[in-house]
């Protein structure tokens, strides 16, 4: 078991930091986001003894973004198993940006490299079970609520809004998954469900303890309830490793060296066994599309406490 970080710990390195959460810039390309105060901050530690510490706004609530697409990953796996998920999407790092649709023309026929890139997540939200798209997001939903037992964590439908009316390249990238058989159905279906999966809002307590879930090997926190089954539990960290920070995750492996997920409203969780998750909520962006604070505050715990898993 690793040291445990005090909660006055947290506050001095989240104040120490905050001169940074002016670099870098509040996304702007789903025009939702651009609302965000750069200056907000805040940080969780959900150990998995049950022990929460945080600092910051820990109240703030915002959107999950690409952190969504992890946990949808692991409800896909359940839903559908692995031979299904990984036959239609690659288990590789693309070293891309996380929209990029370059490698989709170049590969015949179009396979999306990994589930954390655009185009992998969008075949993902494709998978998970469902009559309609509210019963999909419904049910990633439920996983949610399963996963936190807070039954309070919704979709914020002005940030879904605003994404599904802005979102021209994620269209482009499901009509080339679309053309060559990656996903079924409607398009528009499809990026309704993506839309409300990444709008699902949270703070970084509730996200920190989905961070333990993650480290606890799939099981709830307090119930001990398996809600991801350790494998596909495994997969989700070793995703997040190899392609979580897109092409900036060799450079997170070897500063940090702890399983993460980022998104672009500026929330990273992270999640380290024997240890529990660490979320952290910080807007500003650096130019991969990662919080600058995010990042930071990782890099700093990771180091004074030796957190890095190499
Ligand atoms: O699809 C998008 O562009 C967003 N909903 C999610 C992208 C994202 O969070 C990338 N991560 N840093």
């Amino acid at each position: 078991m690793k040291e445990k970080i005090t909660s006055r710990v947290l506050e001095s390195c989240l104040e120490n930091l905050r001169q940074y959460a002016l670099d870098g810039k509040v996304a702007d390309y789903i025009p939702a986001l651009s609302k965000q105060n750069p200056e907000d901050l805040a940080v969780s530690i959900y150990y998995l003894d049950g022990d929460c510490i945080h600092a910051g706004k820990v109240e703030k609530c915002f959107t999950l973004q690409s952190i969504s697409k992890v946990i949808a990953l692991a409800l896909a796996l359940i839903d559908n198993g692995e031979e299904f998920v990984f036959g239609k999407v690659g288990m590789e790092p693309s070293g891309d940006p996380f929209h990029s649709i370059y490698r989709l023309e170049q590969n015949e026929p179009s396979r999306p490299l990994n589930p954390m890139i655009n185009a992998g997540a969008l075949a993902v939200s494709n998978m998970i079970k469902g009559s309609t798209p509210d019963e999909r997001v419904g049910r990633l939903l439920s996983f949610i609520h399963e996963m936190t037992g807070d039954q309070s964590i919704e979709v914020n439908q002005e940030v879904a809004l605003s994404e599904f009316k802005s979102a021209f390249l994620n269209r482009s990238l499901l009509y080339y998954l679309k053309q060559d058989g990656v996903i079924i159905g409607s398009v528009e279906e499809t990026l309704d469900v993506y839309t409300k999966q990444c709008s699902i809002d949270v703070n970084v307590q509730q996200l920190s303890k989905i961070g333990a879930l993650f480290a606890n090997e799939g099981k709830n926190l307090q119930s001990g309830r398996q809600i991801i089954p350790k494998h596909f539990a495994r997969i989700c960290k070793t995703f997040m490793v190899t392609c979580g920070m897109y092409d900036a995750s060799g450079s997170f492996a070897i500063k940090v060296g702890i399983p993460a997920k980022s998104g672009v409203s500026g929330g990273v969780v992270a999640s380290l066994n024997s240890f529990g998750g660490i979320a952290v909520y910080g807007p500003s962006l650096d130019e991969k599309g990662n919080s600058v604070v995010g990042l930071k505050l990782l890099e700093v715990l990771s180091n004074r406490y030796d957190l890095s898993i190499f």
